[in-house]
């Protein structure tokens, strides 16, 4: 029998400059970014230690998984596999439309809100221009202007949130994109509505404001609402207002990558030309419509996160122990010098929090709020580890 012939035929000699380096055509921002550090995934914890009994409470992640509305919405699809997905993502469009009130021209899906927080940058950023953000600020921000070539102006923040007097004048003519985190991860912190207006009334209707709402159920639950603001409400009397929210947190879809931004027609046209074709696969598409319409897992979720607040903090008093007030479904706890020593501990101790100390924060670590079993698990590591520490 004969071979078979090979698929790919090459008549390109051995390389030999194997050392060659390509620092000299990259593109020169690309080299000074710092990619961003995401949580310890517990496969790679078991890996490591061997652990049977680990909690993840490192990425804000939904406890109760996702509805299993949404598990049968994916398990239906599925026979479709093979097909490309709808690259308009209408049927969810169309329900996020329903659902914000607003129309379909004025949303575009992200691979999660990720993918479109970059996408303002490429869209209205480059060389020469500013982009402003937050000190402590989600650090995507940072980022996007870094790969765009622009220049990220850092505004020191107020009480561990944004100050937005602060950042209204850190606003130049070169200025294209604010950046602004409400509930900012990770601090956990909030601006409320006259706060916001007072800022946006500042900002030239040319510069474009990105309000990262990631977070809105947990905090729409925990204040008031005469304080509270959200975004949408000002989507149409203000064109240079993009809102940007996320099915990773709330809705418990963070590994299927959906987000969504709003704001008006023009704006979200140029990042629907911008992004890739495919963006969304179709199981996510399915599973966001199916999250959406599951209003009573978002309820629980909500509400379990703010008993799971109070189970964290009452222990944290105990313990004496600091933290950043927050509304979000995260809390960031100051154990000084200790944070990082701590943080190795409770690793050890089979709990995955978030070390900050790329933000600044080195004092600060970050846990998210789990179940009543999974926050116990952390509080139990902590005080233990604590102790260990004093001993
Ligand atoms: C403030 C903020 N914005 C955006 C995101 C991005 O979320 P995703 O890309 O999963 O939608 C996160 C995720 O942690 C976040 O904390």
């Amino acid at each position: 029998m004969s071979q078979p012939a090979p698929l790919v035929h090459s008549t390109a000699s051995t390389p030999t400059a194997l050392t060659s380096s390509f620092k000299e055509v990259v593109l020169p921002q690309i080299l000074g970014i710092h990619p961003y550090v995401p949580g310890k995934p517990i496969s790679e914890l078991q890996r490591e230690l061997g652990l049977t009994r680990i909690t993840k409470l490192a990425s804000n992640e939904n406890p109760l998984g996702a509805s299993p509305k949404v598990l049968e919405a994916i398990h239906q699809a599925l026979v479709d596999i093979a097909r490309y997905p709808d690259g308009s993502a209408y049927e969810l469009k169309t329900e996020l439309a329903h659902f914000l009130k607003c129309q379909t021209n004025q949303l575009v899906i992200g691979n999660g809100s990720n993918e479109l927080l970059e996408l303002v940058a490429r869209a209205f950023a480059g060389p020469g221009d500013e982009i402003v953000y937050s000190q402590y600020a989600f650090a995507v921000y940072p980022i996007s202007a870094q790969v765009v070539g622009a220049t990220g102006v850092e505004v020191t923040a107020k009480n561990w949130g944004h100050d937005l007097d602060a950042m209204a004048n850190a606003i130049t003519a070169k200025t294209k994109v604010v950046y602004l985190a409400n509930p900012n991860n990770p601090t956990g912190t909030l601006f409320n509505r006259q706060a916001w207006e007072a800022f946006i009334s500042r900002v030239p209707a040319h510069v474009i404001v990105v309000l990262d709402e990631a977070y809105v159920e947990y905090a729409q639950a925990a204040v008031n609402a005469q304080d509270y603001l959200n975004g949408m409400a000002y989507i149409n009397a203000h064109p240079n207002v993009l809102v940007s929210r996320t099915f990773s947190k709330a809705y418990g879809l963070a590994s299927l990558r959906v987000g969504y931004m709003a704001g008006t027609p023009e704006i979200i046209g140029y990042l629907n030309q911008l992004r890739a074709p495919f963006n969304i696969n179709q199981l996510a598409q399915v599973a966001a419509v199916a999250a959406l319409k599951d209003a009573e897992f978002v309820q629980k979720g909500v509400a379990l996160n703010q008993q799971g607040m109070q189970q964290i903090i009452t222990a944290l008093n105990e313990l004496n122990i600091e933290s950043i007030a927050s509304v979000a479904n995260f809390l960031c706890i100051n154990l000084g010098e200790k944070a990082a020593k701590i943080n190795q501990m409770l690793l050890q101790k089979g709990v995955i929090v978030r070390p900050v100390a790329n933000y600044g924060l080195t004092q600060f670590l970050r846990v998210s709020i789990g179940t009543h079993a999974e926050n116990a698990h952390f509080i139990e590591a902590l005080r233990a580890s604590l102790q260990e520490q004093q001993a």
